[in-house]
């Protein structure tokens, strides 16, 4: 009933009958109909089609369940007048719209011409198919400006769009907003929105309404991703829409700079969602011959509810954005880190570092990270940010000895690295005043006592590069966490293309937007393609720098500072929503927490079992038993690791409705699945409620494997009808209490 209910909701972009049975061609990613000028995109159990109508504007026409080979929707044509009050440009739902004739809604586009003109209107000039990318080419009726719209295919069930704003006359246009892309979904009532805002330690909280008339936004002014907002939405069905079923049409943005996702409910019940670079404080300027390229958005739907839509999220990184190291389908798992920050913050020498070191390979630690303070004249956060040489005082032999005693201990190495940050306290800063982000005229403003680096300047970027590649080219390093403590202020850059000290241009400047993070996107390939093996963990002050731009080049993310076991499990929540488990870092720290909470050791590693195992507690202060328990469920992460990270995601049960919570995992092959169950507290004695697993075969038989044996007393071989239906019975019992199962499918 639901998949029907889903099914009329989707088609209703159309008036007319659905399925109109046609021969066409063989189902492919790119289905062209040139007759009927339309283009249909086939992406897994995906179709998305656009069209061009009698006026050559294009138009969406479905995003919905993939349609039959056979099946075509009617041809484009646009809206009749409804009243004078609304022009058929803003009402029929474009597929790339343009401030121009008669636009009221979000425009994706809007551009000053050198003759002043402020309007576009563009029209169908050509379509080209190459693999799974479609590429249409829309032409301004009379300025030379085209746009070309990229539509590439994912078999995961996404779209990805972007476009690229080509300038084919010889004046220059002014840019004042470029998205990447506008999202049509069927007219219609009863809609309801997600998205993701949050703080810092308390990233990714997940926030649902039903979706009202008006425009949403969410956005980054900060300069990169940001803590506040996620580049993220997803827009189901009142009473047809849960975790486990319904529709849901979802996307996100692959941007790190200034991003805007405007979601927007016209008042003709036509939800739209337009996301791209941030109109705040925007100007690009589009000499003759030039183009500007926007970010990717990517877009899928399905009726398999929100814990499919981001199943299909977390195949698509694993297999499409993550950076891959050899033939590997996916990148191979996270190894286990131990972080010390938490431990010593800036207060250690290598020596603590090697006994810290010597605990944690005793753990099972797979990877040991020095954090900040390794470096410069660094034993507080005011000073050394620049200084990128080792501090004789902690390391005076190098860090070569820490290091080869990793090693011998059977780990490998990583360090801590902020490479966009200076302190006004550094060498750096008092050799190059002129490369911390300014207006020469007015005080920086500080936070954690440091700067921003200006990254669109050419030598900026070249002396980054420089020293990450020195620092990694001549200790052996395999790992980064790569951080960004503060956001933007005083974004001037007098030097930019167009300004100058003596005749600054302030649309000129604005260019430091776009340049800084193509800047730092450049300095990391570069880095990655001399370094291959390099892995790098993105962190900014926690979650602040996530989304599909910088995962396309780093290989984990720091989701948040706030470690507490109870906190993490609703940033967790959130942060599955719209991103892989396997990119999920999460350390088990001290007691008490940041919030002062007390926690048994073993809930919190089965919270940050969750993501990729990490440890940052100070391990010399583990007493003997707490160091056994560690080693023990480390041991225990690593025989579910793959399917941890790397398998379907089924939220059972969610932290954010209360107790209890409880996470499913279930691997790619179906060979395994892990339940990890938690209690937050006791209540009337009332015993822990019968788990029903999901996404196991009914028809298999699976071993049991119980981290705790006499939490699970049921029986050792179960069919998996008899797991889902029936449900398993697990005994916790009092305040945060935990365990985990895993199933094993029998042959
Ligand atoms: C940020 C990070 C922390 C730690 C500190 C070091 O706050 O999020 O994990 O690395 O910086 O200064």
């Amino acid at each position: 009933m639901l998949k029907a209910l889903a099914a009329v909701a989707c088609c209703s972009f159309v008036s007319l009958g659905l399925f109109v049975p046609s021969p066409v061609s063989a189902q492919t990613a790119v289905r062209p109909q040139p007759d009927r000028q339309q283009w249909y995109l086939n992406a897994g159990k995906m179709t998305y089609v656009v069209g061009v109508n009698e006026q050559g504007i294009l138009q969406s026409l479905y995003w919905g369940p993939k349609l039959s080979d056979r099946g075509l929707v009617p041809v484009a044509k646009s809206l009749p007048e409804r009243a004078s009050q609304y022009a058929p440009a803003a009402t029929t739902p474009q597929e790339y719209p343009a401030f121009g004739a008669g636009i009221f809604p979000e425009t994706a586009l809007k551009v000053n011409s050198p003759n002043g003109d402020r309007t576009l209107i563009l029209k169908y000039e050509s379509a080209k198919v190459t693999g799974s990318q479609l590429e249409i080419v829309l032409k301004d009726t009379q300025e030379p400006l085209r746009v070309h719209l990229y539509y590439q295919t994912f078999p995961e069930g996404v779209l990805a769009r972007w476009s690229r704003i080509e300038n084919t006359g010889k004046g220059s246009f002014g840019i004042e907003n470029a998205a990447s892309a506008t999202w049509n979904l069927p007219a219609g009532t009863g809609y309801t929105h997600r998205w993701l805002t949050g703080m810092w330690g308390g990233e990714f909280q997940l926030n649902e309404e039903p979706l009202k008339t008006g425009k949403s936004v969410q956005e980054s002014r900060t300069g990169h991703t940001s803590h506040e907002a996620n580049p993220w939405f997803s827009i189901g069905k009142e009473e047809q829409t849960t975790e486990e079923a319904g529709p849901v049409w979802f996307g996100e943005l692959g941007w790190s700079g200034n991003w805007q996702i405007v979601t927007e409910y016209t008042s003709l019940r036509q939800p739209r969602v337009t996301g791209g670079y941030n109109p705040f404080d925007f100007h690009w300027t589009l000499a003759g011959g030039a183009s500007l390229e926007t970010p990717k958005f990517y877009a899928g739907y399905t009726d398999g509810g929100d814990g499919e839509a981001s199943r299909i999220l977390s195949q698509l990184q694993l297999r499409e954005i993550l950076p891959k190291r050899g033939e590997a389908r996916e990148p191979k798992p996270r190894p286990i880190i131990y972080n010390s920050w938490e431990a010593t913050e800036m207060n250690f020498t290598g020596e603590t570092q090697i006994a810290l070191a010597e605990r944690a390979a005793k753990v099972g630690v797979e990877r040991f990270v020095i954090d900040d303070g390794w470096f410069g004249k660094r034993d507080d956060d005011h000073a050394g940010l620049g200084d990128w040489t080792i501090t004789p005082k902690k390391f005076p032999q190098g860090l070569k000895p820490v290091i080869d005693r990793v090693h011998a201990l059977g780990m490998d190495f990583g360090i801590w690295v902020e490479p966009e940050m200076v302190n006004p306290d550094s060498d750096l800063y008092r050799q190059h005043p002129e490369w911390a982000m300014q207006f020469p005229n007015r005080e920086h403003s500080e936070e954690r006592h440091q700067l921003m680096l200006n990254l669109a300047r050419p030598d900026v970027k070249e002396w980054m590069f420089n020293w990450l590649d020195k620092l990694v080219s001549e200790n052996d390093i395999a790992f980064l966490k790569w951080d960004y403590n503060r956001i933007w202020s005083e974004p001037g850059w007098n030097m930019a293309p167009g300004s100058s000290p003596t005749h600054p241009n302030p649309d000129a400047e604005k260019a430091i937007y776009l340049e800084a993070v193509r800047n730092l996107y450049d300095v990391i390939d570069q880095l990655r393609a001399k370094h291959p093996k390099l892995e790098i963990e993105s962190c900014s002050s926690g979650g602040g720098r996530v989304d599909l731009g910088i995962l396309e080049r780093t290989d984990e993310v720091w989701p948040s500072d706030n470690t507490d076991a109870l906190d993490r499990q609703d940033i967790q929540f959130g942060y599955t929503q719209a991103y892989t488990s396997q990119t999920m870092v999460a350390w088990v720290t001290d007691v008490p927490s940041m919030d002062h909470r007390m926690v048994p050791l073993q809930y919190r590693f089965v919270v940050a079992m969750q993501g990729a195992l990490g440890i940052g507690a100070n391990l010399t202060k583990f007493s003997d038993a707490d160091l056994a328990l560690s080693a023990k469920l480390t041991e225990f992460y690593k025989t579910v690791r793959t399917t941890v990270q790397q398998g379907r995601l089924y939220r059972l049960a969610s932290p954010l409705t209360g107790d209890p919570s409880q996470m499913e995992y279930v691997a790619e092959d179906g060979s395994q699945a892990v339940l990890l169950a938690l209690q937050h507290s006791q209540r009337l004695r009332l015993p822990y409620p019968t788990v029903r697993l999901r996404g196991i075969d009914p028809d298999a038989m699976y071993r049991l494997r119980p981290l705790d044996p006499e939490k699970y007393t049921g029986e050792e071989v179960v069919s998996g009808s008899v797991l889902m239906d029936a449900g398993v019975n697990l005994k916790l019992e009092g305040d945060y209490d935990s365990t985990a199962l895993v199933l094993e499918r029998l042959p």
